[in-house]
Order: C-alpha cells, then structure tokens, then sequence
C-alpha cells in the first residue's frame, strides 16, 4: 500500500525515497569536488530554511576545506514599496575575494535566486555558484546559470527533506508530492 501523508488541507505521497536523494545528492557532491579542489576554502552559503538538511548532507561528502554559513531571505517591513522587497540577512565577516557556494533547496521561478545573487554580487566575492537540490527547468524564467541541479522536476508541488508546505513536512527523509 502507497503512503499517504496529510499535512493541513492537502494529501502527498512519496515521490523520491531518500536512497534516491542521497545518490543525487552524492552525485553533485562530486562535481562539486572536482571543480573546487583547486580553490581557496570556498563557503557554502544556505539558504535557510529549505536548505538545511541537504546542505547538512552535501557537506559530509565535501573532500575540500570549506566554512558553512546560513543566510535568510526577509521581507522589509514597513517599505513603501510593493511589499515584494527583499534583504538578506545572516552575512556576517567579510565574503569579499571568497568563493561563494550558494545551497538552496528548490529553485522554481528563479525570483528569489536572482535576488539572492544580485544582493551577494555587491559584496565582491571572487565567485558566485549556486547548488540546488531540485530544479524546475519548466517554471525557471532568470538569466542566472544554476550550475550544480542534483534533480529536476516537473511543475509539481513538493515536499519533505526540508521543503515545506506551509512550514509542515520539512522532516520527511523522503520527497512527498501533493496528490491532485
Ligand atoms: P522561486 O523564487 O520561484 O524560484 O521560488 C523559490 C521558493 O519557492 C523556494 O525557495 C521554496 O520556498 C518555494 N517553492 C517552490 N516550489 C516549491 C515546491 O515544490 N515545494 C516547496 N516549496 C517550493
Ligand atoms: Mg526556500
């Protein structure tokens, strides 16, 4: 029998099992390896919230030194403007001259990636390069390269290893997706 999952008004059923997510996972490690084993300790910068247990396990499998940093994506509050104005918080010492891996859990639109890549370009990294977990090549719409897609999926709403449906099911070891 197929498992099912309610979490508030929408029912999901398992898409991904984790033995499939570690070998992606394991796979995009690797070329990760391969590109940076030359560069001077990169930082992997999470995007938090949906990036904390994929970051947690791509790091294990990181053969290079490296620094682990997690940054949040929050609202202004009280702006004039469209309310859609974003700042980054989190970044702490200086990222200038450094080699920024960025670590995201799903990019879709590509909206908050780019705004994420423009407000880091301003302080002067060496790099930037970003590693998502899983990529939707139908919804992305930006000029930004996503270099390192451990996998791509269709438009489908997923959840589970740190994705979340209204903050529910970021715990799930398996990716669930909604069931129409
Ligand atoms: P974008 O700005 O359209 O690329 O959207 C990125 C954000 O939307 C992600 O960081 C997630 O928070 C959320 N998101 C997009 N698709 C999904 C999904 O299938 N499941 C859970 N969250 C998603
Ligand atoms: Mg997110």
């Amino acid at each position: 029998m197929e498992k099912i999952i309610q979490l508030n008004d929408r029912r999901f059923k398992v898409m991904i099992p984790a033995e499939k997510i570690d070998e992606a996972v394991a796979a995009v490690a690797e070329r990760i390896n391969r590109d940076y084993a030359e560069r001077q300790t990169p930082i992997f910068m999470g995007v938090l919230n949906g990036s904390f247990m994929f970051l947690s396990d791509l790091i294990k499998k990181i053969e290079f030194n490296n620094e682990i940093s997690f940054v949040k994506l929050a609202s202004y509050e009280g702006t004039t403007s469209t309310g859609a104005v974003k700042k980054l918080i989190g970044i702490n010492g200086s990222i200038e001259g450094r080699h920024i891996i960025i670590v995201e859990d799903i990019v879709d639109t590509g909206e908050s990636i780019q705004h994420m890549v423009e407000m880091l370009q301003a302080y002067n990294p060496a790099s930037i390069e970003v590693c998502t977990l899983f990529f939707k090549p139908n919804s992305y719409s930006k000029q930004i390269p996503i270099n390192y897609r451990a996998m791509e999926i269709g438009n489908e709403f997923i959840v589970g290893y740190g994705l979340d449906y209204d903050q529910l099911g970021r715990s799930l070891k398996d990716i669930y997706v909604v069931c129409e």
